[in-house]
């Protein structure tokens, strides 16, 4: 054989075959580096979006930081989100605002996503889906916080608040509600704040609550 034909078939295998390897390194390493860095879960992320594209915003600056850029996959590094550590799904939720008003569309199938949610605070957005929308939190079961206040809601408290079982805060003060405080509410046994003023209820404390009510902290009827 030519040796100079050997040498350059043995430069051509080895060029190859260092090619390949830099080809498998970059299949292999890609996902794996996405895996490690985006802790958000990619229907929650989706959910989140849904759920700002429900809301009529007439401030731009107001979840600025929630968008589909690739820079922004990790919704855990969004404003007014927090998530686990080591789970990664979407705990908290506070989306209070004061300063302007936000009106909401329909954002229940987005909500539907975020069942691992222990904190939500929605105070002083305004909804028009008022009955589905408080049913739909009230199955929310993760929930240990829920700030409805200043929200719009009209009618009566649904009894599915009563599937809450964990909920510590219940704050659904300054809406339009009436009628009487469902019996079922007398299953939030862990409740220590719970605040319904500034609403038209009548009618009687369920029994079994009207005890519950001494220990909590603050209970207007
Ligand atoms: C999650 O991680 C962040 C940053 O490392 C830390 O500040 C925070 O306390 C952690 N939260 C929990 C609940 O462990
Ligand atoms: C609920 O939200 C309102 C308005 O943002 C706030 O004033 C109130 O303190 C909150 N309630 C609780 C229990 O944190
Ligand atoms: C909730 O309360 C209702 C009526 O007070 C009761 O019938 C029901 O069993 C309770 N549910 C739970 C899950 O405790």
């Amino acid at each position: 054989m030519n040796p100079r034909f050997s040498m350059a078939f043995h430069y051509y295998v080895f060029i190859v075959f260092f090619m390949h390897i830099s080809v498998l390194h970059v299949l292999a390493l890609n996902p794996m580096i996405g895996n490690v860095t985006v802790k958000c879960i990619e229907s929650e992320r989706h959910a989140l979006l849904a759920l700002k594209h429900g809301f009529h915003l007439n401030n731009n600056a107001w979840l600025s930081s929630w968008g589909h850029g690739d820079n922004q996959k990790e919704c855990c590094n969004w404003e007014h989100i927090q998530c686990s550590n080591e789970t990664g799904h979407v705990l908290k939720l506070d989306l209070h605002v004061s300063d302007h008003i936000v009106r909401a569309g329909s954002i229940t199938t987005a909500l539907a996503e975020l069942h691992h949610l222990n904190y939500l605070d929605l105070s002083y957005i305004s909804f028009n889906l008022t009955p589905s929308i408080a049913i739909f939190v009230a199955s929310l079961t993760h929930l240990r916080y829920l700030n409805l206040s200043h929200s719009g809601f009209q009618g009566k408290v649904p009894h599915q608040f009563g599937n809450l079982l964990f909920l510590e805060y219940l704050d659904l003060a300054y809406n339009s509600l009436f009628a009487e405080i469902p019996p079922q509410i007398s299953n939030l046994t862990n409740l220590l704040y719970l605040h319904l003023g500034s609403n038209s209820f009548h009618g009687n404390i369920p029994p079994q609550f009207g005890i519950r009510v001494r220990e909590v902290l603050s209970a207007y009827v």
